[in-house]
């Protein structure tokens, strides 16, 4: 975590500054970018993103985070509000939020900024990483007045740790049980006001009592071309790459609506054009690389194709059971239904019926095939 005090350092933001967001400076925001260092508890083990907070190109205000313009007017909204309060209360209150949707999308990223907008400790885990309900408490009791608390891929919590987690974000208590067997007695102890943020690729698997206690939940959506293009530009001059702007286009068309995907497609075109003996990434090296990496027109990868071609060939373009498909790939199930099918949903590619997963007509055209071709 040393290293994520080290980018708002070097970022040179100060707490509170405005950072391309519309929202005023306001008193109670600290002006010492160490707080914003987030140590965990000891005993509580921090799960963090392959593209750790290290990632140069991570965005540290709403003002560079691109897209989600919906999403980013109602959290600005709410930070504004809780500013004006803590005004009086000498703290924030931010209700609890949820952000749910495939992964890459900036869920993490949006947990920092708020965090960073609200000028808070932030403390990060998730939810395979938080084994029993004592990790909930350890957690709960290090917080103070105002804290975020991040919970990554929170649908995984132990039902104990869920369980755990109600009375505190209801009431800001915690029951303890101390002792065992006949002797043992439950406790209250109270909280801070802290506010906790989950992120979930699978919203559809947290219960219901965890997901009503969420002051505000929301999806985050897959980026069009020309935001993606953007993030594109954005990156490539944060890691001083040159890029063409028909080029960066390029990129943003074969990345699944995706801002991790795009970036790690700019880092790989980043290493052709190296080996084209280009000085930039143009058209020419962005054809080359997508060429050479397998990337459809669509952006769809190996997996990707390999789903769609399993349905059609294996399955008579469905209707089937994503167990049965996943066996078929040999694959995990989760992984499938997280990462590789809600975009080939919001491709028009598959839908789901009561009986298992069915290839469109479009997804037949994307490989040539006629509907009736493949049905045996
Ligand atoms: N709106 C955005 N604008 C610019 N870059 C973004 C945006 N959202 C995500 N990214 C980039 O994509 C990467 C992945 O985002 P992250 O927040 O880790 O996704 P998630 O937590 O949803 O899996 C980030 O490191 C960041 O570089
Ligand atoms: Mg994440």
């Amino acid at each position: 975590m040393g290293s994520y005090k080290k980018e708002f350092a070097a970022a040179g933001n100060a707490p509170g500054d405005k950072a391309g967001s519309e929202i005023p400076e306001n008193s109670s925001a600290p002006a010492d970018a160490s707080r914003y260092a987030s140590a965990l508890p000891p005993g509580v083990p921090v799960k963090d993103d392959a593209e750790s907070f290290d990632n140069p190109v991570r965005p540290l205000s709403f003002g560079e985070y691109i897209g989600q313009e919906k999403l980013k007017k109602n959290l600005l909204i709410f930070i504004n509000a809780s500013k004006k309060r803590a005004l009086n209360l000498g703290h924030h209150d931010l209700d609890h939020l949820l952000f749910f949707g495939p992964p890459g999308l900036g869920k993490t990223t949006l947990a920092s900024i708020i965090a960073k907008e609200l000028g808070v400790n932030i403390r990060i885990t998730s939810g395979p990483s938080i084994e029993k309900a004592g990790d909930i408490a350890a957690l709960l009791s290090a917080v103070s007045n105002g804290d975020i608390i991040f919970i990554d891929e929170i649908h995984r919590l132990p039902k104990p740790a869920a369980e755990m987690l109600y009375p505190a974000m209801e009431d800001f208590k915690l029951d303890i049980i101390i002792g065992e067997g006949a002797t043992a007695k439950s406790i209250r102890i109270s909280l801070p006001r802290f506010t906790l943020i989950g992120a979930t690729t699978r919203a559809g698997l947290i219960p219901s009592p965890l997901r009503d206690r969420f002051g505000f939940t929301a999806r985050l959506e897959y980026y069009g071309a020309g935001e993606l293009a953007d993030i594109v530009i954005r990156s490539a001059k944060l890691y001083g790459i040159g890029i063409e702007e028909p080029a960066a286009l390029e990129i943003a068309r074969r990345s699944r609506g995706t801002p991790r995907i795009a970036n790690r497609l700019l880092r790989r075109l980043r290493d052709y054009m190296v080996y084209l003996k280009k000085e930039r990434i143009t058209v020419e090296v962005a054809e080359f690389g997508i060429e050479n990496l397998g990337i459809d027109v669509l952006g769809l990868d190996s997996n990707d194709k390999l789903f769609l071609k399993t349905i059609i060939d294996k399955f008579g373009g469905g209707p089937v059971g994503i167990e049965t498909i996943a066996q078929a790939m040999n694959d995990e199930k989760d992984t499938l239904e997280d990462v590789v099918e809600p975009y080939l949903v919001s491709c028009g590619f598959i839908l789901r019926s009561k009986k298992g997963r069915i290839a469109t007509e479009l997804a037949y055209k994307h490989f040539g095939l006629a509907k009736e071709d493949s049905m045996f």
